[in-house]
């Protein structure tokens, strides 16, 4: 199906990103074939559970994935630039807006230009105090910019507790960030596009029915076809960094 000849002026797109948009940028997806995400059950290091019972644990896992999306070697990758370009781009060319919900904790969206950003499992960058946030109000707590590693003596600057902090990201069993924007904006969407997902983890791999649901068109851009492959209107396959670009040319050229 060539969805691009589907689009109507003032559509409005909403883009879901998974690991497999950074992959070429350096940072590993999650589900390798060995079930394991850096050498780690994500029990052991992406629970609340967790943060309980290791501390040090957690936050030197995190500690690392921090550091690493900070070296020099990971940038962002041709689809992280196209789909800055199509956010830049939509509104002048079509009149519809272009909303971007990822999954991913990195920065590599904003770095390449992207500025409608919705990030749904928080980032890594950033950091909240426990001591000072109310249960289940992760959402909405005081956010602090972090580039450095946390540790138990890492003090808070407001209530000056120490081991508090925690890094802003949405661990198992907790409630993924904004999924009241995303709602309204998957019922308001006429063209879904997920990239670089598995399609495993929920309530991100509902988005595609959510948004049929509501009228949508949708296509999946991924190395493989994705666990809810079936449900999209189309395809595509092979790396982001060709595929995206690619399928963004076609969006916003003239019609022929
Ligand atoms: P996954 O690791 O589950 O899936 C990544 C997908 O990207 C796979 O389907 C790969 O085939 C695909 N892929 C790999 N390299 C690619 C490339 N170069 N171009 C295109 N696609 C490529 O990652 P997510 O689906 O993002 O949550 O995982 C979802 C959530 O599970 C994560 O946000 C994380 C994790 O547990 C939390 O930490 C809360």
């Amino acid at each position: 199906m060539d969805i691009q000849n589907f689009i109507k002026p003032e559509s409005n797109i909403v883009i879901l990103t998974g690991a497999g948009i950074s992959a070429e940028s350096g940072i590993q997806t999650f589900r390798a074939a060995d079930g394991l995400w850096e050498n780690h059950c994500v029990e052991d290091v992406a629970t609340p559970e967790a943060f309980i019972k290791n501390p040090a644990l957690v936050q030197n896992f995190y500690n690392q994935r921090r550091s690493a999306i900070l070296s020099a070697n990971v940038k962002p990758n041709p689809a992280h630039y196209a789909l800055a370009e199509l956010e830049e781009k939509w509104g002048a060319l079509n009149g519809g807006e272009a909303l971007l919900i990822t999954q991913n904790i990195d920065n590599l969206h904003e770095r390449a230009g992207s500025r409608n950003v919705i990030h749904m499992h928080g980032e890594l960058l950033k950091m909240f105090c426990t001591n000072c946030t109310l249960p289940m109000q992760n959402e909405t707590a005081k956010k602090y910019d972090i580039q450095k590693d946390i540790d138990e003596h890492t003090l808070c600057s407001d209530c000056h507790e120490s081991g508090t902090l925690r890094p802003d990201i949405v661990w198992f069993g907790e409630i993924p960030y904004h999924m009241d924007v995303c709602a309204r904006a998957l019922q308001n969407c006429d063209l879904f596009l997920s990239i670089g997902t598995s399609g495993n983890v929920y309530p991100a791999a509902g988005f595609v029915q959510e948004a049929m649901l509501a009228g949508a068109l949708s296509a999946e851009i991924n190395l493989e076809p994705s666990a809810n492959a079936s449900i999209f209107s189309t395809g595509f396959y092979g790396p982001a960094s060709q595929k995206v670009p690619e399928f963004i040319q076609k969006l916003t050229a003239p019609p022929s």
